[in-house]
């Protein structure tokens, strides 16, 4: 052995050499270094109380956190969470409901007119969800902030049901709050269908004359991947990447629509009132016979100043699309409500004016039929082309209102929050939940609430 190795000093410094040992000019050393301490270590197997230090650590003091009191008022959101501040704030799905009230104060009118027309009826109760489950895609039980799936409907309406549950469960998991004990049931078929007597249940829209449905934002607001549209978000970013690439005077002054006909009558008129004019670039497609410049993306689009806005079936979900561009939807009066629509502004004289919405021509006195709701298209155009100011300013409404905030992931999860909040508040009926329920967590993975174990 090597002199003066085994005394207390030198052994310390045999530790930190060894941790500095360069392969180059101390290898042979460190080989050395390291024999000794093997063959010593040989020698002492236990080492003895005097050399052990060289591999002790530094333990610091175990705080006592596995029987500590836990808070139960503690804040979930500590004042940290805003110091880092979100890049797009449409994209902050964490607000609380009073944050959520302060930013989108005029977004909840449909939720609170469902509730005080159904806290004048008495309420919900469990029999009016049994006989909505009839027609229901989904019954979804909250209960104790967790998401159970009690009935689920594929029918034919693709991935509509899922993509509805997604954004539900989504809209409980970013709430920063308790979530009120809830069970309900939608619908995701075009238009929201009635009963004789009125039967509360969530739908993607209503017409004037069903006040007992609850709006809810529709799928597409979640993701639509059949037409290849893809997310809500997708979208919302390849617009607004657009946009930041584009100003206004690259945009052509046209009206763009494309669609097919669905057989629908508004849909031929919409094409025969706009027809030979300067400012149309407005067709029919065919899906079997597809034509150069019918297939734009929803962001070539926004390339266009004025983009036309037409139901179909029912509601059509291209307008939340459409209001992705800053350019100037332009629409007939709708007769399908959607949850957003009553912040859709198109009176021709307010400053506030987000939309354009071509008026009904008078009815002739005795005629009988309904009048064309697109008759008056051009001239509502020749109006709009006579002052560029004011359709900018339509433009720059719709983009700040609607794109940038009403219609942000933001201000959907707080609307779902709401709305099942509000929900709650006619139920006139504890939630209850029954072993049976699936766990929404199972659900989304097997996508049926019944299969076989194996
Ligand atoms: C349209 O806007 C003007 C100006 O703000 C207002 O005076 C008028 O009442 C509005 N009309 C309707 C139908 O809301």
């Amino acid at each position: 052995m090597l002199p003066g190795y085994n005394t207390h000093k030198n052994r310390r410094r045999l530790a930190i050499y060894t941790d500095k040992l360069r392969p180059s000019a101390s290898f042979i050393t460190g080989i050395t270094v390291a024999s000794v301490l093997f063959t010593f270590l040989s020698i002492f197997p236990r080492a003895p109380p005097s050399i052990p230090y060289a591999f002790e650590e530094f333990q610091p003091e175990k705080p006592d956190c596995l029987s500590c009191g836990l808070d139960p008022t503690v804040a979930l959101i500590d004042s940290q969470s805003y110091i880092q501040p979100y890049e797009d704030p449409g994209m902050n799905k964490h607000l609380t409901e009073s944050q959520c009230l302060n930013q989108y104060p005029g977004l909840f009118y449909e939720a609170e007119r469902a509730l005080a027309y159904w806290s004048e009826r008495g309420g919900i109760t469990l029999k009016h969800l049994d006989k909505a489950s009839e027609k229901a895609h989904g019954r979804v039980v909250i209960h104790n902030n967790r998401m159970f799936v009690k009935e689920f409907s594929h029918n034919d309406v693709n991935t509509r049901a899922l993509a509805t549950f997604a954004a539900i469960h989504e809209a409980l998991l970013t709430s920063t709050e308790a979530f009120p004990n809830v069970e309900f049931t939608f619908q995701v078929q075009d238009a929201g269908d009635s009963e004789d007597e009125p039967i509360p249940t969530l739908v993607l829209d209503r017409t004037a004359d069903q006040p007992e449905l609850w709006l809810m934002p529709d799928f597409g607001f979640w993701s639509w991947p059949e037409p290849k549209v893809g997310s809500f978000g997708e979208v919302r970013d390849k617009a607004g990447k657009w946009e930041s690439k584009h100003s206004w005077s690259e945009k052509l002054p046209k009206l763009f629509w494309r669609g097919a006909s669905l057989d629908r009558e508004i849909r031929k008129q919409l094409i025969n009132a706009a027809n030979g004019y300067a400012w149309s670039d407005v067709k029919m497609m065919d899906w079997g016979n597809i034509q150069p410049g019918d297939l734009l993306t929803m962001e070539e689009h926004c390339g266009y100043q004025f983009l036309v806005h037409v139901e179909g079936v029912a509601y059509s979900g291209r307008l939340k699309y459409l209001l992705q561009c800053h350019s100037v939807s332009v629409m007939h009066e709708l007769k399908f409500i959607q949850h957003f629509h009553h912040l859709l502004d198109g009176n021709s004289t307010s400053a506030d004016q987000n939309v354009v919405v071509v008026p009904l021509p008078e009815r002739r006195p005795g005629s009988e039929t309904d009048p064309n709701p697109w008759e008056r298209l051009p001239e509502v155009m020749e109006q709009l082309k006579k002052n560029p100011d004011r359709v900018k300013r339509i433009a720059d409404n719709s983009w700040e209102g609607l794109r940038s905030r009403y219609l942000t992931p933001s201000a959907t999860v707080c609307y779902w929050r709401r709305l099942l909040s509000l929900w709650s508040q006619a139920q006139a009926f504890t939630v209850k939940v029954d072993d049976s329920y699936i766990p929404y967590e199972s659900f989304m993975l097997m996508r049926t609430v019944d299969w076989q174990a194996h």
